[in-house]
């Protein structure tokens, strides 16, 4: 596979030539390829750079891909004895970045078209900064997903601000999708190439034109075939377990999401076209007018000259608040984004559950001043009609992946994180894998909230769910949460890692993710009777083996 650049000067060769002139050039490249036999096809970075080459590699991150690319990166630069470096970008002292003569960004999008949490500051500070970047050469690797409309819109800011800074492009932006593995190795390969030349050909006018390989992603047309509401009457939560079929043959993962694409209520987008007596409201369907954030707010306000107060917003209730004058409709249409897809962890293994995806949603509830309100696409699912047509598609997700079938597994899944390790159980219940598992899963009350306690009683009795530990916060005075079951267990917790069981989280990023993960530090630091940093090293090791994955949002 060529990269677009490469591609488009063959397709101008081919065109502008004779048939003679073809079948020779055939000839010819016969010909190289036998006296050079292929010693360049795998992409790597040759070692002769070496003398002059230092590159820092520097990667934002929100779910580990750019690390993991950083990571390979950095790797390959190692076998070819290139002293590289790879840093978090938060980590990373911006007042050094002058300093550096060759640096490399991988960074993804998050949001919409945001920068990774921890960017954020990096970014900010790098724009309002007076740094001359005059001797940093550099090239952007972004990470995103097409189905979004801002498509890896943080590497785009990026590669602009390090070009206004004065950098040194050596690579125009590339913008890598999902399945970015192809992507990445035709950039690195392009990077070998403009690296053997490194420090004499730099130059600030190579095109600045961004090139973005094809993705194979596949759009499937299914339809909810069952739904049901896993808790009880009487609960606060309202969580789903959804049945998805499709014709086509769906192909997934243990692991792997599924990317949704709502649509708005016909009632509310009906309500903000009357507004402005138009008739034709469908162009709303499938744009963003719920949670606004401040950016779009503040161009609202400019259009409708007055001052919007709030951070974040639905468009109606705006317009209903605001009472806008003298705006036209399509005004209204230019300042709004497409919806952004979601993503929900898949419940179901497809070789357990043929042809369905099952998924765990809760509908996801919020106040807004006395109001309660609920998330776009949870309701959409909540509400979608069974047997109607739905638009989705499989989100890979390398990084979270079950260990080979003889390894043990710890899996920490309170609230709707408790949907990958269902997959994960029926996955090694009908595969037969040795290795034993262990889940941790937490709700607010025993007999409301209890998902899939028939199947994972019943995994408990046939002994592929080879121990369960629960936390239910509400049943008791004291709030109880599985952290503080993994404290409890501390002895069995280590001895299974120290026997190479590998760690798995998924659920709520904040708080639960980040008490687990302290959780876990604790019960290394005091089982092995070593210092806390030393127990954050140990799995920050495991992180790095893969032997310590999250799934978390
Ligand atoms: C990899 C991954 C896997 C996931 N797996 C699952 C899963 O298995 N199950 C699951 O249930 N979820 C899962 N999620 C979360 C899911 O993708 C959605 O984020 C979640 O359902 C909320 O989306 P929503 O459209 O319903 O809410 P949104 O409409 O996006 O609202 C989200 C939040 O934005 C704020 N907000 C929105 N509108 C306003 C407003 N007008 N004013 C003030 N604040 C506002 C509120 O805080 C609200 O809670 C996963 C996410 C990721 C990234
Ligand atoms: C909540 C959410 C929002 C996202 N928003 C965007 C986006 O606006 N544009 C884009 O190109 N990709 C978007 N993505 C896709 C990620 O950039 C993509 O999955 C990437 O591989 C993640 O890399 P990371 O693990 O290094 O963060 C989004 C992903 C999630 C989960």
């Amino acid at each position: 596979m060529l990269s677009e650049s490469k591609l488009s000067l063959l397709q101008q060769l081919v065109q502008n030539a004779s048939t003679e002139e073809i079948i020779w050039t055939k000839g010819y490249l016969a010909g190289f390829l036998d006296k050079n036999l292929i010693k360049n096809i795998v992409p790597s970075i040759e070692n002769h750079t070496a003398v002059t080459v230092k590159p820092l590699i520097i990667y934002g991150t929100e779910t580990g891909n750019s690390k993991k690319v950083a990571s390979s990166l950095l790797a390959n630069f190692k076998k070819n004895k290139i002293q590289a470096k790879a840093i978090d970008v938060f980590q990373f002292d911006i007042a050094k970045l002058e300093k550096e003569n060759l640096v490399l960004f991988v960074m993804s999008t998050q949001g919409e078209g945001e920068f990774p949490q921890n960017a954020i500051s990096f970014y900010e500070s790098l724009k309002m900064s007076n740094l001359n970047l005059n001797k940093v050469s550099f090239a952007v690797l972004g990470l995103g997903d097409s189905s979004y409309s801002l498509f890896c819109n943080a590497g785009v800011l990026l590669d602009e601000v390090l070009l206004e800074k004065g950098a040194n492009r050596l690579l125009p932006l590339v913008k890598a999708d999902v399945d970015f593995a192809e992507t990445v190795s035709i950039w690195e390969s392009d990077l070998q190439e403009v690296l053997q030349n490194f420090g004499s050909n730099v130059t600030n006018e190579m095109k600045p034109v961004s090139s973005t390989v094809a993705s194979g992603k596949k759009n499937y047309l299914g339809k909810i075939s069952h739904k049901v509401v896993l808790n009880d009457t009487g609960s606060n939560k309202e969580t789903y377990h959804i049945e998805i079929e499709s014709d086509d043959e769906i192909s997934y993962e243990p692991g792997d999401a599924l990317g949704v694409f709502p649509r708005n209520k016909e009632e509310e987008i009906k309500a903000i076209a009357t507004y402005f007596n138009e008739e034709n409201y469908s162009i709303l369907a499938d744009k963003n007018i719920r949670g606004l954030s401040k950016k779009s707010l503040e161009a609202f306000s400019k259009l409708f000259e007055l001052q919007i107060i709030e951070d974040r917003a639905n468009l109606l209730d705006v317009i209903q608040k605001y009472q806008p004058k003298k705006v036209k409709f399509e005004e209204i249409i230019a300042l709004l984004l497409p919806i952004a897809p979601r993503l929900y962890s898949i419940s179901s293994s497809s070789e357990a559950h043929d042809g369905q995806v099952h998924l765990t949603v809760n509908l996801n509830k919020f106040k807004v001043g006395e109001e309660i309100k609920s998330g776009l696409a949870s309701e959409f699912l909540a509400d979608f009609p069974l047997g109607e047509p739905m638009d989705f598609y499989i989100h890979k997700n390398q990084n979270f992946r079950l260990p080979s079938k003889e390894t043990d597994i710890i899996m920490i899944g309170p609230g709707t994180g408790i949907a990958p390790f269902r997959s994960f159980l029926a996955e090694r219940d009908v595969t037969g894998a040795e290795g034993k598992n262990w889940l941790f899963f937490g709700e607010q009350h025993f007999v409301l909230d209890f998902y899939y306690q028939t199947e994972i009683q019943e995994w408990l009795t046939t002994g592929v769910l080879t121990k369960l530990d629960t936390a239910f916060s509400r049943d008791q005075e004291r709030k109880i949460y599985v952290q503080d079951r993994i404290r409890e267990k501390a002895k069995a917790f280590n001895n299974w890692l120290e026997n190479g069981a590998s760690i798995y989280i998924c659920g709520q990023k904040n708080p639960m993710s980040q008490d687990v993960e302290q959780a876990i530090v604790e019960v290394i630091s005091k089982e092995r009777n070593i210092t806390v940093s030393e127990a954050k090293q140990i799995l920050e090791e495991l992180e790095n083996q893969g032997k310590y994955q999250k799934d978390v949002y």
